[in-house]
């Protein structure tokens, strides 16, 4: 097929975009998910190397430690039971990977007059460390979900400007788009 209608590159790669949103192919949705379910950075080879590899284990060893000369589904309980579960986890992984938000949107809706603050905010890469609602990563940062409850928009403006490590600094950002990002995180209560 890839002979006759050739194969999909998608768009050539470019280096310079910040709004690129890498997402694997569907089929690895539930890797991808366990990997986000999984959290602590400890547990991370777990998910990645740990799981996929047991499981693989298991399959190619099956001839080796199953040798029931039972063929028939119904009376094979354990092998029927643990091939459900293994479809229904990763079918139920999958859809959670194919739902998951973008990393470069927040959903949580504002008026109209902070969207645009709203969109540099998910545009700029504070979701990788910040969470605002139900997007974003759960740290390095604090959730900024009401972040003007508890900080004014100076304070703000100078966390910006002079963060500390590792934020990063967003002092070149243009004025512009630092006023209506600081707008928009006074705002959130
Ligand atoms: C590389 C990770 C990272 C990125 C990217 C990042 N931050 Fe942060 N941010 C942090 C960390 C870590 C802290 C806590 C620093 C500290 O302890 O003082 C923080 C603190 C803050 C605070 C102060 C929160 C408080 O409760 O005092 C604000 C506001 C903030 N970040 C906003 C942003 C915004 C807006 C963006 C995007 C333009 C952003 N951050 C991008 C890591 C990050």
């Amino acid at each position: 097929m890839s002979l006759i209608l050739g194969a999909e590159l998608g768009p050539k790669a470019d280096p310079t975009t910040t709004t690129y949103v890498p997402r694997p192919e569907w089929y690895f949705f539930f890797l991808f998910e366990l990997l986000r379910v999984i959290k602590p950075p400890e547990l991370v080879f777990v998910a990645t190397l740990g799981i996929p590899n047991i499981a693989l284990a298991l399959l190619v060893l099956l001839p080796f430690y199953d040798r029931s000369p039972e063929r028939r589904p119904t009376r094979r309980p354990v092998a029927m039971t643990a091939m459900m579960l293994t479809i229904v986890a990763m079918t139920y992984l999958t859809l959670l990977g194919a739902f998951a938000g973008s990393p470069t949107q927040i959903d949580a809706e504002v008026e109209p007059q902070y969207q645009y603050g709203k969109e540099v905010a998910a545009n700029s890469g504070c979701l990788g460390c910040h969470k605002f609602g139900e997007n974003g990563n759960d740290g390095p940062g604090p959730n900024l979900t009401t972040i003007g409850q508890r900080l004014p928009k100076q304070a703000i403006q100078r966390t910006l400007d002079n963060p500390t490590p590792p934020m990063p600094s967003f002092k070149n950002m243009p004025p512009d788009q630092k006023e209506a990002l600081v707008e928009y995180l006074g705002q959130l209560r």
